[in-house]
């Protein structure tokens, strides 16, 4: 694989277990407030972040090139309210888009058609994840005042559940 590509497919696999991380301290802090709904739909994705760095992973792995696993960065933001976290985890989407973004450019750059066949299911995918929480958003700034109303909300977002992600490699 070209040098350059793989190393950043590698530090994507450290990227999506912080974003896994992320997301699983913004679950804690819904839990603490009570909020199991919030709580439950911050913990599967946090299983949706791990599944995206064992997909790296494998990729890097199936095309011959050895994992290097480096730390992963403690999730250090305090939320003050219940908006703060919905707000961050839309700017780290954002954020995690202009990481894909950059690879495909780079596997571009390096004619690795294999590697930008990968990256446009990762790419559709932050489409949906930016999505995901831009609605979230929407409906706290709709439902986020009135007691009864978020507590309807919580009730939604529990009845999120966990799916394997379409792509699978072997
Ligand atoms: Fe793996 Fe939420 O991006």
């Amino acid at each position: 694989m070209n040098k350059k590509v793989s190393e950043l497919i590698n530090t994507q696999i450290n990227k999506e277990l912080y974003s896994g991380y992320l997301y699983l301290d913004m679950s804690n802090f819904f839990e603490s407030k009570g909020l199991a709904g919030f709580a439950n739909w911050y913990k599967v994705q946090a299983q949706e972040e791990r599944d995206h760095a064992m997909l790296f992973y494998q990729y890097l792995q199936n095309n011959g090139e050895k994992v290097t696993l480096l730390a992963i960065d403690q999730p250090d933001k305090k939320y003050k309210t219940f908006m703060d976290p919905l707000k961050a985890a839309l700017e780290h989407e954002k954020y995690v888009t202009s990481l894909i973004d950059n690879i495909y450019a780079e596997a571009v750059k390096a004619k690795d058609y294999r590697t930008m066949e990968l990256l446009q299911w990762f790419i559709k995918e932050q489409g949906e994840e930016e999505k995901n929480a831009n609605d979230l958003i929407s409906k706290m700034e709709l439902f986020g005042g009135d007691a009864r109303a978020l507590y309807m909300l919580d009730q939604e977002l529990a009845g999120r559940t966990y799916n394997t992600p379409s792509l699978v490699l072997d």
